[in-house]
């Protein structure tokens, strides 16, 4: 089976009613990123911290993977389909995506403030003022915040540099490393996106665009690549 590697950003979950970050009513407009998303925000006032990502959290309760999350899931069939992902939430998994890979954290999971390598499951469970580490340290968010190292990045270089295809899927690529990945997809890979609005993407190659929202453009992909490389490869 060809590897069809996924990099997906906020626009992936957009239509599932989770706020993008840089569009027009993104979340960047309400927030100011460095009183939320930094380690300087967390020691400034972590209550703030975590109020802001318990209500993303509640939020994800209630949404449902949308059309683009379970197409993305159902070309499986057709390809060995790794995403990476930027997004914090679950919809992937819960579309059924069985090989993802979160590079910015995850919403259902808190680690310790001691030791990184505490992370536990909570679900859709807030991180509350006092809520502990087995070690009696405060719990954050299982999220790399802005100005923080993303440990998952090498898993993502190794994963991109195995693709036959390389699709974006709602990122303006505005934010690195994770917009650099598409570099690391060898030369004979086809390269695609989709958005509905023009995306600057930070490579000299090729890059087949569909300009359309995740749902309808996964659609199109689907329907696209099917008819390149047929159903059984
Ligand atoms: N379908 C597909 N794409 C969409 C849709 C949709 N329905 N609606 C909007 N988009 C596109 C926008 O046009 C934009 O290009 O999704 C993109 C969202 O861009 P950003 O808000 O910048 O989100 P993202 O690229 O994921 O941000 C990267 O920045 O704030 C941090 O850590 C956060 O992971 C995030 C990172």
């Amino acid at each position: 089976m060809r590897t069809l590697v996924i990099l997906t950003g906020a626009g992936m979950s957009s239509e599932s009613g989770i706020r993008t970050f840089r569009d027009s009513g993104g979340l960047w407009e309400e927030y100011r990123v460095e009183e939320v998303a930094t380690p300087e925000a967390w020691a400034a006032d972590r209550n703030l911290v975590l109020r802001f990502y318990n209500e993303r959290r509640r939020q994800l309760m209630d949404a449902r993977p949308n059309t683009g999350h379970l197409g993305v899931a159902g070309l499986e069939k057709y390809f060995n389909v790794r995403v990476i992902t930027q997004n914090i939430d679950d919809l992937h998994e819960r579309a059924g995506s069985t090989s993802i890979v979160h590079l910015h954290g995850e919403l259902t999971k808190a680690r310790s403030t001691k030791d990184p390598s505490l992370i536990y499951d909570i679900g859709y469970k807030d991180i509350l003022p006092g809520d502990t580490c087995e070690l009696g340290s405060q719990l954050r968010p299982h999220i790399v915040w802005f100005g923080e190292p993303v440990p998952m990045m090498d898993k993502a270089v190794e994963i991109a540099s195995g693709a036959d295809i390389f699709a974006v899927i709602g990122s303006s690529l505005n934010v690195y490393p994770a917009a650099g990945l598409i570099n690391y997809a060898p030369e004979k890979a086809s390269l695609w996106l989709i958005d509905p609005k023009e995306v600057q993407v930070p490579v000299d190659r090729d890059v087949e665009v569909i300009r359309k929202g995740a749902s309808e453009g996964v659609r199109v992909l689907i329907e696209k690549l099917l008819a390149i490389y047929g159903t059984g490869n």
